[in-house]
């Protein structure tokens, strides 16, 4: 059995999305200390709270783009509260399964989009729990 899916050799191959946006509404940087990969997210949110654009850059191994690459064509489109909700594991999901040890990298998909819409929230002055990202009302 080949190591990676046809879809992870796809997305590291062709990624999505790569790049920045000027004026993002959200900016999220993660890094992970054993492997020195780092992945930072840019989002463009509407006034409904829609993700109109999303762009990555990940400096990183073939799996952390991947992953980063899906993980944009996951969100975009979607309400920033769905964003919130992706998890690593629907990244690998989506991708068709990762190696063992490169689960991690789909981490840093998940944690650098929820450090973006924290960057949102703050910029935003909204209130959301700090431990669930669950905007906390009134
Ligand atoms: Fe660290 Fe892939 S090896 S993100």
């Amino acid at each position: 059995m080949a190591l990676y899916s046809e879809k992870v050799m796809d997305h590291f191959v062709n990624p999505r999305n790569v790049g920045t946006i000027e004026n993002a509404d959200g900016v999220g940087e993660v890094g992970n200390a054993k492997c020195g990969d780092i992945m930072k997210i840019y989002l463009k949110v509407n006034d409904d709270g829609i993700i109109e654009d999303v762009k990555f850059n990940t400096f990183g191994c073939a799996s952390a783009i991947a992953s980063s690459s899906m993980a944009t064509t996951l969100i975009k489109g979607k309400h920033i509260s769905e964003a919130v909700e992706l998890s690593n594991k629907a990244v690998v999901e989506a991708l068709d399964g990762l190696p063992p040890v490169k689960v991690h990298c789909s981490v840093l998909a998940e944690e650098s989009i929820k450090e973006a819409v924290k960057d949102y929230y703050n910029r935003k002055g909204i209130k959301y729990n700090p431990e669930t990202l669950e905007i906390i009302e009134g």
